[in-house]
């Protein structure tokens, strides 16, 4: 069984999403760990109420990128942690961190890569600028994460219907209900069961 750390920022119904799964979809890993660095998130909450150890991480307290990752990586070692799952976790990681688990970080993006993706390009501003371009489809994928913002391997993708009159809220959880919450459990999964699980 893989221990998996999921990193979250805000209301983690994606963190929910593999809650969920564990012991159906996802039965190769297990979530060790919670880590959030937005003090007051939702998907601590979340955690607790599964009983998953979560710890607190900002770059304020840390004082700089480096020693923020640093203490994720002390975190992650600590917890035994073998696969990291960012799910929703809106701040960006060096390579600093990244080199240290390659193919062993994923992440989930609300749109369809290389569409609204980098820099930029988190949460309802996503699917703000997917109305704004005028698509008729959008989607999520799931990917490793590298040292290239949103640009390492993709490991699944689906497509989701913009439809008339939607809002970047209602965009959003079409998305999350669709396409989000359905495959980052697959995904997790996945890369779980090829370590071997
Ligand atoms: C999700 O839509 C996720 O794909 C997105 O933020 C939302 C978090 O929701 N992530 C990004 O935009 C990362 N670039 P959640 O906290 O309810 O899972």
């Amino acid at each position: 069984m893989r221990r998996i750390a999921v990193l979250v920022s805000g209301g983690g119904t994606n963190l929910q999403a593999l809650i969920d799964a564990q012991g159906s979809v996802l039965c190769s890993g297990k979530i060790a760990l919670v880590i959030s660095n937005v003090p007051g998130a939702y998907a601590l909450e979340r955690a607790k109420n599964a009983g998953i150890a979560t710890e607190m991480v900002t770059k304020k307290d840390c004082g700089s990128q480096v020693a923020f990752e640093d203490r994720l990586l002390q975190l992650l070692q600590k917890h035994e942690i073998d696969v990291i799952v960012l799910a929703g976790f809106m701040t960006i990681l060096t390579e600093h961190f990244t080199g240290k688990y390659p193919n062993r970080i994923i992440n989930v993006h609300p749109s369809l890569i290389p569409s609204f993706c980098g820099e930029g390009f988190y949460g309802l501003r996503v699917h703000q600028a997917a109305l704004d371009y005028g698509v008729k489809v959008t989607g999520a994928t799931v990917h490793f994460v590298n040292e290239v913002c949103d640009g390492g391997q993709i490991i699944a993708q689906k497509a989701v219907p913009v439809l008339e009159g939607d809002t970047p809220e209602v965009l959003q959880h079409r998305v999350m209900e669709q396409a989000e919450w359905i495959l980052l459990p697959q995904a997790a999964e996945a890369v779980c069961a090829a370590l071997g699980g």
